[in-house]
């Protein structure tokens, strides 16, 4: 009898750290994160030596991006940033000839003041993107004011960066044909969110009614 509910004890112990465990895990994935690009070097350039404050290659290569995180850029007015889906205008390192369907400039580019700011860009389309400093005639992004991000779709859409399109028109319906009203459509914002393990505990007062009656 002891030894049963010894034995009991030790594997009700290893399963509720399993869970634990898995709790954790799928509490992570149910975050929104915000990167801050670069770290705590931030988004400089240094004009002076044609160097930047950090690599940003190899700062996003070890992020991961989904829907609805946003990159902080920690930043002054002397760099601009640019966000594009497009790979030409990203490799020219110029909106010159940038289409405004595809490319972004933020807070109006840069003004040379070196005002201190910070840019909060959200991430808001699942795809390859790409992100510039335009400043100094391009100079900036050839010495690595550029990076590039994949955006993954996580959690999807929160409901505040989600603006779904109106629903079409219809007409009201006249007394001739007063039919069912159409079904409304459901938008689902977070496909994979909501889900909790929320078994812990009463797992946990199972193992104990095990324990004591054995
Ligand atoms: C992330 O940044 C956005 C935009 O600046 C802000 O609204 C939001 O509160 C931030 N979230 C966290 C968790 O810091
Ligand atoms: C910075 O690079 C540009 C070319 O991209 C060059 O014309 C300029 O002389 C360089 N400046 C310094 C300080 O190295
Ligand atoms: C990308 O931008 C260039 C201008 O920089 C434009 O000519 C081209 O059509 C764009 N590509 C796509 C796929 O829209
Ligand atoms: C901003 O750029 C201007 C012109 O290149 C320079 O004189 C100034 O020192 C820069 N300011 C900062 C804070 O980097």
């Amino acid at each position: 009898m002891a030894a049963a509910a010894t034995r009991a004890t030790a594997l009700c112990l290893i399963a509720a750290a399993l869970l634990m465990l898995i709790t954790a895990a799928a509490a992570a994935s149910d975050t929104y994160t915000n990167h801050t690009v670069g770290g705590d070097a931030g988004w400089f350039f240094d004009s002076t030596t044609n160097k930047t404050s950090a690599d940003y290659n190899a700062w996003s290569a070890k992020q991961t991006f989904n829907l609805g995180d946003y990159l902080i850029f920690n930043t002054n007015t002397n760099q601009s940033v640019i966000q594009t889906y497009n790979k030409t205008t990203f490799a020219s390192c110029s909106i010159d000839d940038s289409l405004d369907t595809d490319t972004f400039v933020y807070d109006s580019g840069s003004d040379g003041l070196g005002n201190p700011t910070v840019v909060s860009v959200p991430l808001t389309i699942a795809s390859t993107q790409y992100y510039f400093s335009a400043a100094g005639d391009g100079i900036h992004c050839r010495h690595g004011m550029a990076f590039t991000i994949k955006v993954a779709t996580g959690l999807g859409l929160p409901p505040n960066l989600n603006q779904p399109p109106p629903p079409p028109y219809a007409p009201p319906p006249g007394p001739a044909d007063e039919g069912p009203l159409p079904p409304v459509p459901v938008v689902t914002t977070r496909p994979n969110g909501g889900v909790r393990t929320g078994g812990g505990s009463s797992f946990l007062w199972l193992c104990l009614v095990v324990i004591v009656l054995l």
